[in-house]
């Protein structure tokens, strides 16, 4: 468990213990001491070479993926991961791995938002570009990128939907100009516990259809990510996510 110390990893090394198929065998922390955990922490994967796990799961940073990657591509390992604010080359790294290893990425680990994607694609195509559509996100006060994964996900399945020319914007301010055809807007909100709102809107002549999914707890995600633990074991080389795995 890569971030075996953060909210989802501790949220993970709890609910853990409810699954009699799976352990953590080890866990990644820079700060080793920071909590009492059933496993042995290490402060990085360079000491871990004699561990072997079947699966590296991974809710870290986007910084810490080159060593993740690393890791699992030099011992053959699976990799799930849900880390966010991934750039480019982070995903090109995750790709190029998955030219060797099973790796599974998902911004969003829980069923509900797979099921939020489908109605919200076909929401788009019924609807046509007569709707104005608009992502709106609430997390928590730590979350440390904006938007969130999700919100891209959503906002760039709806571009490939609706085409290339569409642009995704993301502050308005500064802007004296009209809302654009071409636009998909998506906002974010920071404030006390909140685990994860995501609303996509869309906004016609004297109507607004709301599609919304609420995270209650981070133990929806953390059930999710099980399961994509579950899946992805055994699995032959390749790109993975939650289509694939709603698919099977
Ligand atoms: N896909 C999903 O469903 C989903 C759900 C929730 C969160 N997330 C994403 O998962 C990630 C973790 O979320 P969280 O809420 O658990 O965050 P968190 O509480 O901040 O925990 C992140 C952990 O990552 C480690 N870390 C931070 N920077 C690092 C670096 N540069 N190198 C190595 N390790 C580093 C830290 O561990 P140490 O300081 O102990 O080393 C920290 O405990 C975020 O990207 C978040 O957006 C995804």
């Amino acid at each position: 468990m890569n971030g075996c110390n953060g909210k989802m990893g501790q949220t993970i090394t709890r609910i853990i213990q409810e699954y009699q198929e799976m352990k953590i065998v080890a866990g990644i922390s820079r700060n080793t001491q920071k909590f009492i955990n059933p496993y042995p922490v290490f402060k990085s994967f360079y000491e871990l070479d004699s561990c072997e796990a079947d699966v590296v799961l991974d809710f870290s940073n986007a910084d810490a993926i080159p060593e993740v990657v690393g890791y699992c591509t030099r011992t053959g390992t699976a990799l799930v991961t849900g880390t966010t604010g991934l750039s480019d080359l982070h995903y090109n790294l995750l790709k190029q791995a998955s030219e060797v290893i099973p790796v599974f990425s998902a911004a969003n680990m829980s069923f509900g938002v797979s099921v939020l994607l489908e109605l919200v694609l076909k929401a788009a195509a019924a609807l046509g570009h007569e709707y104005d559509i608009e992502i709106l996100e609430k997390h928590h006060n730590e979350k440390k990128d904006a938007p969130s994964g999700t919100a891209l996900m959503l906002a760039r399945e709806l571009q490939a939907l609706r085409g290339s020319n569409t642009e995704l914007v993301y502050d308005r301010s500064g802007r004296n100009e009209k809302r654009d055809k071409k636009e998909i807007g998506i906002s974010s909100i920071r404030g006390g516990t909140i685990p994860g709102e995501h609303t996509v809107l869309f906004a016609g002549k004297d109507e607004v259809l709301e599609l919304k999914h609420t995270a209650l707890s981070r133990d929806v995600l953390g059930r999710g990510a099980l399961k994509a633990v579950q899946f992805i074991a055994g699995k032959e080389k390749g790109w993975y996510g939650m289509k694939s795995m709603l698919k099977e």
